[in-house]
């Protein structure tokens, strides 16, 4: 297996029911070869009342990662201060050393209750919960996944003395607002404002693609984008998920992808709304595209497999 080395550090993104435990073992080989060091793992909620149990955590059970070469970066996401300190410490007694703050779901439930990035909104909250966060975890072992607003490009901009007052591991910026969702521009030259803002090392993300063969990082719409940022570390999502359909050998990563669910997973459904999720990635590949009508209305596993 031919691997590339980065001039930047490589890190998946979390997306929550897809880059989950299975997928980043099934998937690990392709990771790897692409050049990825590491990944964030999906978000757990930190909430008054809930005990983080073996159950809440599963997600990080080691697999690959304990390969001492690739790190795992747990996600919390929350409004509450004490609670997210128990699931740090729950994340350090799972012997985790870094863990990062969601600041940047955009889903209108996530949002409206002020989480994620309806913390934009609360300012105070938000430091609250980064000064629990470093003390917890330790100087430069916590970091904060953010947008850069939540319907102006600008309000990340005006955020940026609290996050200047944390040893960060990083401040990583989705190049959107949370109104944009997923789709849209990303809006580079703001982008480039918060990295001249930051005294913390900015770690780029949205919309960035892995060259067929090469796995050279580009962004479709700012092609020379990359190479000229003064950044360290990149984080890519879904474009690296999809480029897995385009591989010789998708249908066997998806098979283990399979099994490891059933393994995982009790019954049918969540089996194959797992699988399903993964494959509306890959309808841009023809064989795929071709399958999906019947993959869509497949009702049990058995059926699944004959179908792929
Ligand atoms: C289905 C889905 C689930 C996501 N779940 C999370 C999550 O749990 N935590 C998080 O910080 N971001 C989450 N994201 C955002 C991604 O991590 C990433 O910021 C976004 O997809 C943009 O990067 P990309 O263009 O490389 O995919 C999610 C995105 C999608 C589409």
């Amino acid at each position: 297996m031919m691997t590339v080395k980065h001039s930047h550090n490589l890190y998946l993104a979390p997306l929550r029911g897809v880059t989950i435990r299975a997928f980043r073992d099934a998937f690990y080989e392709p990771l790897q070869e692409a050049g990825f060091i590491g990944a964030f793992a999906p978000f757990i909620p930190a909430n008054p009342g809930i005990r983080p149990n073996a159950s809440l955590l599963k997600d990080l059970l080691p697999h690959n990662e304990n390969d001492k070469n690739w790190q795992l970066v747990p996600q919390v996401i929350s409004k509450d201060a004490p609670s997210m300190r128990v699931l740090l410490r729950a994340f350090k007694d799972a012997g985790f050393s870094r863990a990062d703050l969601n600041a940047g779901c955009p889903f209108p439930m996530i949002r409206k209750r002020l989480r994620g990035s309806g913390l934009m909104k609360t300012p105070d909250v938000l430091e609250e919960l980064i000064n629990a966060g470093c003390e917890e975890m330790g100087e430069g072992n916590f970091s904060v996944k953010v947008r850069l607003g939540i319907s102006s490009t600008d309000e990340l901009c005006s955020l940026m003395p609290i996050f200047n007052r944390y040893p960060l591991a990083c401040l990583t910026v989705h190049a959107r607002t949370a109104l944009q969702m997923y789709e849209g521009d990303v809006h580079f030259d703001k982008f480039e404002e918060i990295l001249s803002l930051s005294k913390n090392e900015v770690m780029y993300n949205g919309d960035v693609q892995l060259e067929k063969d090469t796995f050279r990082t580009f962004i479709p719409s700012h092609p020379e984008a990359i190479e000229k940022m003064n950044i360290k570390s990149v984080m890519i999502g879904r474009n690296f998920i999809r480029s897995i359909g385009e591989r010789h050998d998708a249908k066997d990563l998806l098979k283990r992808y399979l099994e490891l669910s059933i393994a995982e997973l009790n019954g049918d459904n969540p089996v194959l709304g797992r699988m399903k999720e993964l494959l509306t990635y890959w309808l841009h590949v023809p064989k795929w595209k071709r399958l999906w009508p019947v993959i869509k209305i497949s009702r049990t596993i058995e059926e699944f497999k004959t179908l792929i």
